[in-house]
């Protein structure tokens, strides 16, 4: 039976590899190893409870730390467990440190990787995760890419075996679990709002925390626009507003700060609201997906078809800039089915089961 080793450690890993391992795990062994990047409770366990994501075999407990430190570490013991294990191959997700130091692992110990996500690039080298994203894609073997953009930046980049256009594992899910979350979410309850009466907002990209200036800009800019804003708080965006003092700039606003949720309550929230403000990869594809209109608090993206649809905009830090787009950006019709059939994680099982 071929083994397979999938690598996961951030919150986004855990939702995106629940249905491929699911079909993994129908003819092939699979061995789970969670870095331990990601480790509250809301950003982890919740995930693997609410959802059914098999428990991981290993848990690395690396934790939070720099760049460097945080990637070496991960890669120290993955590499004991590879070396342990001797998986057929290995999988990892997305653009992480996880991702990155998982398949570095696996290609020095000549163990074909196989990248979910590839080729998505957003030609910004200051961010941690285009880095990652461009080492993991050229040391892969198979090359899972979600979109045709995808395709052609790999060979632009002069990737010419292992890509495999199959869809974007995350419209799969969204498709489950949005019908899911219709059903079994009570949040919108449990936080009083009612439908479309509230905008969603996330923020956790290092030009948006680190930079404390540009944090304050956007929260000054969210309690300006007079909205109703739900923001689940990533916890590197928490620390950072505790530390510098920033909680007087929304005490007594509109802006309602919350945990983060598991991924149904957050299904529902995205739903729901009448437009979302993100820094996020993946909330901005699930705008996408559920047609509710993105204001991207960047000014690159990875996911560039949600922008030429018309669906998703673009805005850097720049107060006028965004209030303007919050009360004024509306597209309409439907957007259109640029992220495959929603049975991605089959076909990517199906490719791995004939290595
Ligand atoms: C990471 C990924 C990013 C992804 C995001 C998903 C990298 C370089 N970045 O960013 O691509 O979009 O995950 O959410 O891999 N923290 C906690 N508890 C936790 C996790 C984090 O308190 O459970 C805090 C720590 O202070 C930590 C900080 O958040 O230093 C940043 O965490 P880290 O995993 O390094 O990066 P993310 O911003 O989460
Ligand atoms: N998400 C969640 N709870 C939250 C915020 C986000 O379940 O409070 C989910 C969201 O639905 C999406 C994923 O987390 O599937 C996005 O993760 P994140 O924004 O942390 O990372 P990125 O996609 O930017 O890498």
């Amino acid at each position: 039976m071929l083994k397979i080793a999938t690598v996961v450690g951030a919150r986004p890993q855990f939702i995106k590899s629940l249905l491929v391992s699911n079909e993994i795990r129908k003819t092939c062994r699979e061995i789970l190893i969670h870095t331990g990047q990601h480790y509250d409770h809301n950003m982890s366990v919740i995930f693997f409870e609410e959802m059914g994501i098999p428990e991981p075999d290993y848990n690395l407990g690396v934790g939070s730390g720099n760049q460097g430190a945080q990637t070496a570490q991960m890669l120290a013991r993955i590499e004991s467990v590879l070396i342990e294990e001797k998986p057929d191959a290995l999988l990892v997700y997305g653009d992480t440190n996880s991702t990155l130091a998982g398949a570095l692992a696996a290609s020095k110990l000549h163990i074909p990787v196989a990248h979910v996500e590839a080729g998505l690039r957003s030609f910004d080298k200051k961010m941690p995760e285009e880095i990652n994203r461009i080492v993991a894609d050229h040391i892969s073997d198979i090359l899972f890419c979600p979109t045709q953009t995808a395709v052609d930046n790999l060979k632009n980049e002069g990737i010419a075996k292992g890509i495999e256009l199959v869809g974007d594992v995350m419209y799969d899910l969204a498709l489950r679990f949005g019908r899911i979350a219709e059903e079994r979410s009570d949040i919108l309850n449990k936080l009083g709002l009612q439908p479309k009466e509230y905008l969603l907002a996330t923020i956790h990209r290092s030009a948006n925390t680190d930079e404390v200036k540009n944090l304050k800009v956007l929260l000054e800019t969210f309690v300006e626009s007079g909205e109703r804003i739900i923001f689940p708080i990533h916890p590197r965006t928490r620390k950072v507003i505790d530390d510098i003092g920033l909680n007087d700039i929304i005490d007594g606003s509109h802006i309602r700060l919350i945990d983060p949720v598991g991924y149904i309550d957050f299904l529902k929230l995205e739903k729901n609201a009448a437009k979302i403000l993100t820094d996020s990869g993946g909330v901005q594809k699930e705008a996408f997906f559920f047609a509710v209109p993105c204001i991207t608090l960047r000014d690159t993206t990875e996911w560039i078809e949600t922008v030429g649809s018309g669906w998703n905009i673009l805005v850097n830090v720049d107060k006028e800039l965004l209030l303007n787009q919050i009360s004024e950006f509306n597209p309409s019709g439907e957007p259109a089915r640029l992220f495959g059939d929603g049975k991605a994680s089959l076909y990517i099982a199906q490719r791995l089961t004939t290595l």
